[in-house]
């Protein structure tokens, strides 16, 4: 049986909680989707962004968040989102719950995501989730006692991962308007790749290229829903379709755990597979490489040295600074 088919008839039962929209107010706000995002709130995360990396650079740390607590809670498997989360709660001054799998908690005697998500908030001022299902974080969110940061909802979204990269691509190119980038891999269940088309719809001419296996690529629903909002999505089978001097590529990983047939995933695995050689034919002089990690084979180590490979440091670093951002945000706490 399936692990959470109990809560996936609860959710499917239930009318759809509303997720509010930002609207340029982030107290309070659960983070559950970029759909709740305009131009202008990413803008104000990507200020506060920066403001954040400025407190790290010069002085490591702040006491904005003084006296509040951040639980980091995960049933899925995390080492970036999770640390970045836990360090960037400790950076603005807050205490924190780290949970890194439910094993130990009453999660392992039946307890259910509604009971075990009302509990924290009893405890903390705010929740950092990942579930491996989908739609499970923005249906608890409606439980809450305290905003919920989505970190990774099955194969749905991965908002928070969404707008570092977003952040890291206006840092390199200055702008999100006129942008091409090319995203590769398992586009059907990436969940960072959804959410970054969704944030990258909002911008001018932006066009995607989208290369994966036949079975990785977009639900037709998913692709309507994101042509939708306005961005040029162009479906490639083979690395020689990739537009020259693309602003970045943004590889990702074929994801094992939501297939059903390990031999199916086995197939499809090293579709599509970094090289010093893929980089020296396609990429331009300005291209940024780009993956949310973990690789697991389909970036070569050799690649890392390239001076436009930024998935292992830039990214990564961006990511504290961004949660540091949200951190803020949500509590009202950004001066
Ligand atoms: N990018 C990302 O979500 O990585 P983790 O699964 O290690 O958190």
């Amino acid at each position: 049986m399936h692990k959470y088919c109990l809560l996936r008839k609860v959710m499917d039962a239930h009318p759809k909680f509303e997720i509010a929209p930002i609207n340029g107010n982030f107290t309070n706000k659960s983070i559950l989707s970029i759909t709740q995002f305009a131009r202008e709130d990413f803008e104000i995360v990507f200020a506060q962004t920066a403001k954040m990396r400025d407190v790290v650079l010069k002085q490591g740390s702040t006491n904005l968040l003084k006296g509040k607590v951040v639980a980091c809670v995960f049933y899925e498997p995390s080492s970036r989102t999770f640390i970045s989360f836990l360090t960037a709660a400790q950076r603005v001054g807050a205490g924190t719950i780290p949970l890194l799998g439910m094993a130990a908690t009453s999660v392992a005697k039946g307890e259910t995501l509604q009971d075990t998500i009302r509990t924290i908030g009893c405890n903390a001022d705010a929740i950092v989730l990942r579930h491996p299902e989908k739609g499970a974080v923005s249906f608890v969110a409606g439980y809450s006692y305290v905003p919920i940061l989505n970190a990774g909802d099955g194969n749905g979204e991965h908002p928070t991962q969404a707008l570092m990269d977003m952040f890291t691509i206006k840092q390199k190119h200055g702008s999100l308007d006129n942008i091409t980038g090319v995203l590769v891999g398992d586009i059907l269940n990436g969940r960072t790749t959804h959410s970054l088309i969704l944030g990258l719809s909002l911008y001018k001419n932006v066009t995607l290229y989208l290369l994966s296996p036949e079975s990785l690529k977009l639900t037709r629903e998913d692709y309507e829903k994101f042509t939708k909002r306005g961005i040029k999505l162009v479906e490639i089978s083979s690395e020689k379709d990739m537009p020259k001097d693309a602003h970045f590529w943004y590889w990702t990983r074929v994801q094992k755990e939501r297939f059903v047939s390990i031999e199916e995933y086995e197939k499809v695995k090293h579709s599509f597979i970094l090289t010093p050689d893929t980089v020296s034919k396609y990429a331009g002089k300005d291209t940024i490489l780009m993956h949310p990690l973990p690789r697991v084979g389909e970036i070569e180590e050799a690649v890392d040295t390239d001076p436009r490979a930024i998935y292992i440091e830039t990214q990564m670093r961006n990511g504290v600074y961004t949660r540091m951002a949200l951190l803020t945000l949500i509590t009202g706490k950004t001066e």
